[in-house]
């Protein structure tokens, strides 16, 4: 059981986009999002996410929900295994009240691991504080510009010299070793006896989506080659690299008010950025970026730009990752900072409107400056300019969007003076190329799904739009479906108890007893009734074939829900089986109980049945009369009087026949 608070803290915090967004392609159009349904095979989107209300719908196949809801729908979850995975997903601690003893053990390591990294983030920051730090940290920090408000709020530090300052003081506290060295913060020596990983550097704390710490990068002040210049925490059950982006707690924010986010590859790049103001920037930390971390940026927008070095590591840097990046349907802009800047030096020399001055005239579509640079780098040579053109087709194929790619087409085929069809040809085939890629790894996909449910190809579940569900029969009659499931409820969980009515009910038979289920047929038969809604009338009839050949309901319940009859079947576990176990566990005491319970509730549930009836029977007249002739008029109206005098008494006994 997941405390309520907890539920309801889960519920406000998932976002439906996010949620969704982890599992199909999210196409942003006007304030809601598209993408082809996942529940239902289609070519163009039908199905779409509203942020603002929380919800996904499909205007193919009618499936819609929360982001709960699509969890359980998508990922087959029950809807405790859906909270616990948005709690995972966005790091909210679930302290269910009864675990097992394994969910315990993996939530205190979770917990005890960030737990350990909250301690080194007050540690380090704590040094910086010391004369050691404040001599060498932070007068370090305040040289590279940062102002001591940007080092509190990202929360800097220094890691002591001594190269046992944080395990002495982590184990005097009582953080266990096995912590210790799970994050990385410790190593251990051949004897076992642990040492500090990060000394002598400036710290910088990683936080996480939710601002948790999850690591730090340490810089050393050295100029050493021998000393790596950052020393990273090592990848653990909280610190999964490839998913993290530096500075984005501090960043999504702004990413997603301005629609924007600028990607940087250091962590001072960021620091800096941010101090100037502009916080819509994240770094990818060195390593060049993954899926992962593209996903993170596209929760919060579709739009990413690019800034790096001017030189050609910065260049290179920036090409690579960047098909991932179109693939995934973003918009991408470079912006290569000049005159052997880094975003960073470049952020301290100027003032924050120069800087988006800048940017605003040098960001470059990324098609159209890899385009210039490999021209530039091609010069005069047929060659390299025929194998130029190939690699940048190649590059716009990636593009998802069709009208995107034939607006570069045309941009690129007039940079190299050709015909864009010389361009269109290519970037078809090697669609086609992927395409065809794409659909053998899904059917490669399917079939090893299919084979490890034991499931065959022929019976793959039908799209739900063509299969006569449950759901469609009813919605024939939604009056009266509630009503007529009460009593179709009463028939498949009690059908064969006995209703004793006493001598004095108005009930009560002289010629015997009835069970509850003659009861409901006598007097549905009385009034000529079928139930109007199929499914209920198929199990109703499905039923009582069974009940007229003696079965007892134990089994005529096993042969409905074993049956060839999918409705028969779905209805009959729907409404039987939660009270059919109860029965069977608690006999003697549901017997008694139910029994006398039955006596007042079934007559009830018939009489409030024939008053919907009632009302089904107005509506219609009542929408006939408008258009009918005088005679027919009077008719009706003569009608509706007798309906009305028969609505009053029978809620008169509904009244009289009230226990509580
Ligand atoms: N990086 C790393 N490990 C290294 C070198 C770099 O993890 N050995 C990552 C860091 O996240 C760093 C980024 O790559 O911030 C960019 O590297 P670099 O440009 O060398 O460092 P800067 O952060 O720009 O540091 P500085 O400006 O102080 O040289
Ligand atoms: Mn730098």
């Amino acid at each position: 059981m997941i405390p309520q608070e907890t539920v309801n803290l889960i519920l406000d915090t998932a976002r439906i986009e996010d949620v969704v967004g982890e599992f199909v392609t999210l196409k942003r159009r006007g304030s809601s999002l598209w993408a082809c349904c996942p529940f239902h095979n289609e070519k163009t989107p039908s199905f779409h996410v509203e942020p603002s209300r929380g919800i996904y719908k499909c205007f193919g196949c009618g499936k819609s929900g929360t982001a709960v809801g699509f969890l359980m729908e998508y990922e087959k979850l029950s809807y405790t295994e859906a909270l616990k995975f948005l709690a995972r997903k966005y790091h909210i601690e679930v302290v269910e009240k009864e675990e097992s003893a394994e969910d315990i053990a993996a939530r205190q390591r979770n917990e005890s691991l960030l737990s350990v990294s909250e301690y080194a983030f007050r540690f380090y920051k704590e040094q910086l504080a010391t004369d050691e730090g404040r001599t060498i940290g932070l007068a370090y920090f305040r040289s590279r510009g940062l102002l001591d408000e940007t080092i509190e709020k990202y929360g800097l530090g220094w890691a002591p010299r001594s190269r046992h300052a944080f395990t002495d003081a982590a184990t005097a506290e009582g953080y266990k070793g096995e912590y210790l060295t799970e994050t990385g913060l410790c190593a251990a020596w051949d004897d076992g006896s642990l040492h500090d990983r990060f000394y002598d550097r400036v710290m910088f704390p990683i936080h996480s989506v939710s601002g948790r710490i999850i690591a730090f990068g340490g810089r050393t002040l050295l100029n050493d080659k021998t000393v790596a210049k950052y020393v990273n925490s090592k990848e653990s059950e909280i610190y999964v690299k490839s998913r993290s982006l530096y500075g984005i707690y501090f960043a999504k924010n702004e990413i997603a008010r301005q629609d924007k986010c600028f990607l940087v590859e250091g962590y001072l790049d960021v620091l800096s950025m941010h101090q100037l103001g502009i916080t819509n920037v994240v770094a990818s930390s060195g390593t060049s970026l993954t899926e992962e971390q593209i996903r993170l940026i596209r929760k919060f927008t579709e739009n990413v730009t690019i800034m790096y070095d001017g030189d050609a590591a910065g260049i290179h840097a920036a090409l690579r990752g960047i098909g991932m990046i179109l693939r995934e349907g973003m918009n991408v802009k470079v912006v290569l900072i000049p005159d052997g800047d880094d975003p960073d030096s470049y952020a301290r020399k100027h003032s924050r409107e120069e800087v988006e001055r800048f940017i605003a005239s040098h960001e470059q579509d990324f098609i159209s400056f890899k385009t210039d640079l490999l021209l530039s780098e091609a010069g005069d040579d047929p060659i390299k300019r025929a194998n130029l053109i190939n690699d940048i087709a190649d590059t716009i194929a990636d593009i998802p969007d069709a009208v995107k790619r034939s607006v570069y087409a045309d941009a690129c085929a007039r940079k190299f003076h050709i015909e864009s069809d010389i361009l269109l040809d290519r970037i078809r085939m090697t669609r086609q190329k992927i395409q065809a890629e794409q659909h053998s790894q899904a059917q490669r996909e399917e079939a090893r799904r299919r084979h490890a449910s034991g499931e065959s190809a022929e019976t793959a579940p039908v799209p739900s739009s063509e299969q006569p569900t449950v759901r469609r029969l009813l919605e024939q009659n939604r009056l009266l479906a509630p009503s007529e499931r009460e009593l179709l409820g009463f028939i498949l969980t009690d059908g064969c108890t006995p209703l004793s009515f006493e001598t004095d009910s108005e009930f009560y038979d002289p010629a015997g007893t009835q069970t509850v289920a003659e009861f409901i047929d006598d007097a549905l038969a009385a009034d000529g009734i079928d139930f109007a809604n199929e499914a209920y009338r198929l199990t109703y009839e499905a039923f009582f074939s069974l009940y007229t050949t003696g079965k007892s309901q134990d089994e005529i319940v096993r042969t409905l829900l074993d049956g060839p009859d999918r409705t028969v079947a779905a209805v009959t576990a729907d409404l039987a089986e939660e009270k059919y176990h109860l029965s069977v566990e608690n006999f003697s005491a549901a017997l008694t109980v139910r029994s006398t319970w039955l006596v007042t509730f079934v007559p009830r549930a018939i009489l409030a049945y024939n008053d919907k009836r009632l009302d089904n029977t107005r509506n219609r007249l009542t929408a006939e009369l408008k258009d009918a002739s005088p005679d027919r008029q009077v008719e009706i109206m003569a009608e509706l009087g007798q309906i009305n005098a028969m609505k009053k008494k029978i809620n008169i006994k509904l009244g009289r026949l009230k226990t509580d």
